[in-house]
């Protein structure tokens, strides 16, 4: 840094030197506790940074004590979120070989994509917070995936349209339950992972134009109990 001196405007003011040489003084110690300050921030982030990075790559920046309690309610979800994987990637696939609508594959590859995604942290979650997840869909689920790959053409797109949308219509209701009341803070980041998903599910099956009136009545029930 160059050495700042007395400004000839200043001494040609009038200014006596060691006044001016005591402001300078005074500037130079507020830019060296600007440039401290401002280091240190940088520094707070970066190691804010570095522990989501490491967090979010293997799970081991925080142990179950770190991130709250998991009540009963948090591992059903987890579960939940886990077999919703098992049943939706099978039938995104079916749809791309079944499905007679364009509509209807396309939302079926965003069953695919996003629960490829969900499904990764999933299992990262539950193996940080100690849950057993399955590694089966419910026989419910498995005996859609079953009715899907009996049917074809329209009838394929009609059933995938309203079993999907009715499924997800009940658990975007659960994750609201979850992230409302959830005290753990790993379950709060899977709410709000699952939302998006589950959000853009509903969107995509709804653009197909087939969802009907009855199913939308049924989720109705179903959250309302
Ligand atoms: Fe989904």
């Amino acid at each position: 840094m160059r050495p700042i001196r007395p400004s000839r405007r200043a001494v040609e003011r009038g200014m006596p030197p060691r006044l001016v040489a005591g402001a300078v003084a005074a500037l130079l110690a507020l830019a060296a506790a600007v440039a401290l300050i401002s280091l240190q921030t940088g520094s707070s982030q970066a190691d804010e940074g570095h522990h989501q990075a490491a967090f979010g790559a293997d799970g081991d920046g925080a142990g179950q004590g770190d991130v709250g309690p998991v009540t009963d309610v948090d591992r059903e979800f987890l579960v939940k979120v886990r077999q919703a994987g098992l049943w939706e990637i099978p039938a995104g696939r079916l749809a791309q070989t079944h499905a007679s609508s364009e509509a209807v594959k396309r939302a079926g590859q965003h069953l695919i994509d996003g629960h490829a995604k969900l499904d990764q942290l999933v299992r990262e979650d539950a193996r940080i917070l100690g849950v057993t997840i399955p590694n089966q869909a419910t026989e419910e689920q498995q005996q859609w995936v079953r009715d899907l790959e009996n049917a074809r053409g329209a009838e394929f797109d009609r059933l995938f349209a309203n079993v999907l949308r009715a499924s997800h219509g009940k658990i975007f209701a659960t994750i609201g339950e979850v992230r409302a009341a959830t005290r753990n803070d790993l379950i709060r980041r899977h709410a709000r992972q699952a939302n998006q998903t589950v959000l853009d599910h509903m969107e995509v099956l709804e653009d197909t134009g087939l969802v009907e009136p009855e199913t939308l009545e049924e989720v109705e029930k179903a959250v309302t109990r």
